[in-house]
């Protein structure tokens, strides 16, 4: 459910109507619905209610520090990738307390900020990684709160591109070797394990593969115990797939309850990172249509391109597209392309698309999660605006950028003047 509805013939995010917002901000721009993101992390987090849980959204999704900001209101904390994804969380107000930070190539500067601000955990991925996570605290005076993120070898049955819990993928340690690694770091000064962590993928929409995994963490969790290593916190990442089109993922309720099914009798806190399912069908990319074209095909050219939103071009991904006021006139098949210079350039190919001419605005949905963050300047294109609406009110929570900001670092050497 979320509050992108149609008043009549016109689109509406929550009280305002979308033409509205377009008018103030122009074309394109991404549009977020306060109303929505509130009621998906509430839907998702009370999912795990009575049990010890903590819900870390993965900054990565959507990182805008007013979203991160709306979150932390709500009790999240955030699992972040980078040093990046750590200052956006920490300008946003999340408490460092709930900071975990996952990814398959920390560099020792990230660390290094990482564990000035004292965050919850690492999510470590090596033995190499263990070593400089050590020798960093060592250098900084500080104790490293640390889980190794293990690799279960489960199918998540999602896109090649976002499936990260096979034996073959670059990610985690193969959970038959990761006991060796625990040994590893109880011998270390400077190290203190306190959990450990998984995600297998994204996009997942069967419960199936999350419990399979949920199996095997709880195996290996009694080999901990056996070997007198205690864990705090099991993290088991995020993956929860969303409706886009056809798609019928689980309910948070209903992923929550398999969850803590498989997961029994627990004594450590359950770490929880979603993206997608809270964020996905929070937000709309707005954009105008610039021409259309008939040839061979039918093309309707808008101001959005592959470098606004990549995930049709990169993941052949589907997202519905809607026309932000209702016409009378027929939908007909056409490809929905953008201004950048490649044939990739494409938001929908060969689809039923709203008639629509110069000037009309159309709505791509489900678009808030890895829209925005995954955004360019290719083509020299300024990156688009972001707006939250909240009520009856709309904000600008990014402006459009500038051309200024577009050259903003680049210098021409005293060579070349
Ligand atoms: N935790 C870790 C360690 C992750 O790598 C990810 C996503 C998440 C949590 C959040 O997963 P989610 O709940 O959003 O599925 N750009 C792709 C998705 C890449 C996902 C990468 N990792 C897309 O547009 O589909």
């Amino acid at each position: 459910m979320n509050h992108f509805q149609y008043r009549d013939k016109v689109l509406f995010a929550e009280g305002v109507a979308v033409p509205e917002i377009a008018a103030a901000v122009g074309t394109p721009f991404y549009l977020y619905s306060a109303a929505t993101l509130r009621r998906h992390f509430s839907a998702f987090d009370q999912a795990f209610a009575g049990i010890a849980h903590q819900t870390c959204f993965a900054v990565k999704s959507c990182s805008n520090i007013a979203i991160l900001r709306l979150f932390a209101q709500l009790g999240g904390g955030a699992d972040i990738v980078s040093g990046g994804e750590l200052y956006r969380a920490l300008k946003a107000g999340i408490e460092p307390g709930k900071i975990v930070y996952s990814g398959v190539g920390k560099t020792e500067a990230e660390i290094d900020q990482a564990l000035a601000a004292e965050i919850l955990m690492f999510n470590l991925e090596s033995s190499q990684e263990l070593a400089v996570v050590q020798e960093r605290a060592a250098a900084l005076g500080k104790r490293a709160r640390i889980s190794f993120r293990v690799n279960p070898d489960v199918d998540p049955q999602t896109h090649a591109y976002i499936s990260t819990g096979l034996a073959k993928n670059k990610f985690g340690i193969p959970i038959a070797e990761a006991l060796a690694v625990y040994r590893q770091a109880r011998q270390l000064s400077h190290v203190e394990i306190v959990g450990v962590s998984c995600h297998i993928g994204s996009q997942l929409t069967q419960v199936s593969p999350f419990i399979d995994t949920v199996a095997k963490l709880k195996d290996f969790l009694a080999r901990l115990a056996a070997e007198g290593i205690a864990i705090r916190y099991l993290d088991i990442g995020g993956g929860l797939g969303i409706r886009y089109a056809q798609e019928s993922p689980p309910e948070p309720a209903a992923y929550g309850a398999a969850i803590r099914q498989a997961l029994g009798e627990m004594a450590c806190t359950l770490i929880l990172e979603p993206g997608r399912v809270i964020v996905g069908n929070a937000g709309i990319l707005v954009t105008k249509v610039l021409f259309t074209k008939t040839g061979q095909k039918k093309f309707i050219v808008v101001d959005a391109g592959m470098n606004d939103l990549a995930r049709p071009s990169l993941y052949d991904a589907h997202h519905e597209i809607v026309p932000v006021v209702r016409g009378e006139v027929a939908a007909e098949v056409a490809d929905l392309v953008g201004p950048i210079c490649e044939t990739g350039d494409f938001l929908a190919r060969g689809r039923e698309l709203p008639a629509a001419g110069a000037g009309d605005l159309l709505a791509v949905l489900s678009a808030g999660a890895y829209g925005f963050t995954m955004s360019s300047n290719y083509n020299s294109r300024p990156r688009v605006a972001e707006v939250l609406v909240n009520g009856d009110q709309f904000h600008q929570i990014r402006r459009r950028e500038t051309y200024e900001d577009l050259v903003r670092g680049e210098t021409i050497p005293d060579f070349l003047v």
